[in-house]
């Protein structure tokens, strides 16, 4: 087993291993590396559903996949399984969620109280351009703050809003609002301390709708806006352009991610899975 670094501020690759036959030893390696690089991408993968759901397994607990736009259960008898695709089904419905334009920059339902820990995605079909998946390393951008920005937000909280999901869907059951202080949503530090590294990160779940607790609205926007420049700037990125039976799982505590469109006519096919969150984000 082989683990290099992807970029300088997130994520690395493991080589040289097969997640269907994991020995303890490397799974030792590979949580290591998890809690250094904050995401890993593994290559090559042959994984059934069992399979996927059984290496997820070794992260922690998972989520049950949350019903999709459509109202339905992604994956008929693994609950745990939630699919990311624009390919319609027999029945024309879609099969999966989000569809085939971009998926702006968020972290994974950090509207709730206690977000998943991790998010895990497997490439079973992909269209021949687009669709790349960016990570942005939460750590290395709170590291980077410039000193008036690190003072603005010290011992804040962002309420991160519930209403619409990142490809701009609005969620079932959820009334619109346009007021950020009166929708759906949970708050949480801005800057909040990773439970396994201690490490401080930016906690910034996603743009619309947030609002930064006892400012006035147009200060509070101005705060959002100069956070979320600073943390998706180019340094601190890394793309992933995907081929069929890569594995990338990253840390919703500590990075951003976000999708490239891709053409709608095209098929792409993602199975995803989710690590519970061991506990509701901490302050640092
Ligand atoms: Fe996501």
């Amino acid at each position: 087993m082989e683990i290099r670094p992807l970029a300088p501020a997130v994520g690395a690759i493991v080589d040289g291993v097969d997640l269907a036959h994991l020995a303890d030893a490397d799974l030792k390696q590979i949580i290591a590396a998890w809690d250094a690089h904050n995401a890993l991408l593994f290559r090559g993968q042959s994984l059934d559903n069992d399979g996927f759901i059984a290496f997820a397994r070794r992260f922690g607990e998972l989520e049950h996949a949350p019903i999709m736009e459509n109202g339905r259960t992604p994956v008929p008898g693994y609950p745990e399984i939630y699919v990311v695709s624009n390919v319609k089904g027999p029945d024309g419905k879609p099969i999966g969620s989000l569809g085939a334009g971009e998926a702006v920059w968020h972290t994974d339902m950090s509207y709730l109280d206690n977000p998943p820990d991790a998010s895990m995605l497997f490439a079973r079909e992909l269209p021949p351009t687009g669709g790349d998946t960016w990570l942005a390393g939460m750590c290395a951008a709170y590291d980077g703050l410039p000193p008036d920005l690190a003072k603005a937000v010290a011992g804040k909280r962002i309420k991160h809003d519930g209403t619409f999901n990142s490809g701009g869907y609005k969620r079932a059951g959820v009334e619109v609002k346009d007021d950020p202080r009166e929708s759906v949503g949970a708050y949480h530090p801005i800057v909040c301390a990773h439970p396994r590294t201690g490490r401080s990160a930016l906690y910034l779940g996603r743009r619309r709708l947030a609002y930064v607790e006892g400012l006035s609205l147009d200060a509070s926007e101005a705060l959002l806006d100069a956070l979320w420049a600073h943390a998706t700037r180019p340094e601190y990125c890394f793309a992933h352009r995907w081929q069929v039976g890569d594995l990338l799982v990253w840390d919703n505590r500590a990075t951003l991610h976000r999708r490239d469109p891709f053409d709608e006519t095209a098929r792409r096919i993602m199975h995803r899975t989710q690590i519970k969150g061991a506990t509701a984000p901490i302050a640092a």
